[in-house]
């Protein structure tokens, strides 16, 4: 390799440590301020919602909205790790009931016993509803313009929903248990499930910033390219890697028989579409030009990410 491009590969690595590891601070802080104590009443729920926020997830979803305000405003905005923060707790409420045994019926999440495990089957699902809830109450009171609040809103509750959201997909993957899948359900049970929600993340960083729409367009098109991608490599960490690894029950969706793309396509053929689609998202970056490096580094560690 030419020396050059060696520097350039060794510098990115390091911002981009550097990238996920303020981001996960920036949300971490926000979300030990915006979840109540586990010693407020009634401290079972309040135990729980941390028990599960608090297990060391990668923060993902909030660290691309944080990035994609940053690019666009070319600072972080003010306030935005408050957005991240309310992103990771819909998906740890995702997460939660997920797992319960009506769900995907798992014992490990985050390298910690699962909620429903600790507190029992109705406080997790209460814990669920309430990140869903306390989210909500995190949105209305942003600190951005009301007219970019009220489409943060709705951008988020669209992609969370049964409509093409996160519940829909989930609707789906359980209904296509034990069920051969065909490439379209398979497509929209992953977009659904899992790339709304990222694709949501993207999009309110944008809008926080104040993106302009043409903005806007090409960051949903990298949303649901990146989206896509990261659950068709957790299909496939969920072959390849071992429970201890991943901190959650690994060949899980082999013994539920579940829709996913290594069993669709082999675990080879699925990581060439998650490349593909890794591809394809940076295309539509192309008109941030240099200020998208960052999202760019994002996308390609999230396909090749090990856990
Ligand atoms: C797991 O998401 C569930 C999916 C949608 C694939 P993550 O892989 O982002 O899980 P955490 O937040 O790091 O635990
Ligand atoms: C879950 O997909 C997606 C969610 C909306 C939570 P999975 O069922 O594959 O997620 P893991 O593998 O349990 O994290
Ligand atoms: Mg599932
Ligand atoms: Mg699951
Ligand atoms: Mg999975």
């Amino acid at each position: 390799m030419h020396p050059c491009s060696t520097h350039a590969l060794l510098y990115s690595t390091r911002m981009l440590k550097e990238t996920l590891e303020q981001g996960q601070q920036l949300t971490d802080a926000a979300l030990e301020r915006l979840i109540p104590a586990g010693t407020q009443r009634p401290a079972s729920i309040h135990q729980a919602m941390r028990h599960s926020v608090f297990a060391g997830g990668k923060r993902i979803r909030p660290i691309l909205c944080m990035e994609a305000g940053r690019m666009i405003s070319g600072t972080l905005p003010a306030g935005i790790e408050e957005l991240g923060a309310a992103l990771e707790m819909l998906h740890t409420y995702s997460l939660i009931h997920d797992d319960l045994p009506a769900l995907d019926n798992d014992d490990l999440r985050r390298g910690r016993p699962t909620c429903h495990k600790v507190f029992g089957d109705a406080i997790a699902i209460l814990a669920g509803d309430a990140l869903q809830t306390q989210a909500y109450e995190v949105l209305a009171k942003l600190k951005c313009p009301a007219e970019a609040r009220v489409r943060i809103i709705e951008e988020i509750a669209r992609g969370t929903g049964t409509v093409d959201g996160m519940i829909g997909g989930q609707v789906v993957d359980l209904e296509s248990e034990r069920v051969k899948p065909d490439v379209a359900s398979l497509e929209y049970i992953h977009r659904s499930k899992t790339a709304a929600l990222i694709t949501a993340s993207v999009v309110s960083g944008g809008q926080y910033a104040g993106a302009a729409e043409q903005q806007i367009a090409h960051l949903r098109a990298f949303g649901q390219s990146v989206g896509l991608a990261f659950q068709i490599v957790d299909d496939v960490l969920d072959v390849t890697q071992t429970s201890a690894q991943l901190g959650k029950t690994a060949g899980k969706d082999t013994a539920a028989e579940k829709a996913t793309y290594p069993a669709l396509f082999g675990i080879e053929e699925s990581l060439k579409k998650a490349d593909a689609l890794v591809r394809s998202a940076f295309a539509s970056l192309e008109i941030f030009g240099s200020r998208a490096g960052t999202l760019k580094a994002l996308a390609k560690f999230l396909v090749e990410r090990t856990k």
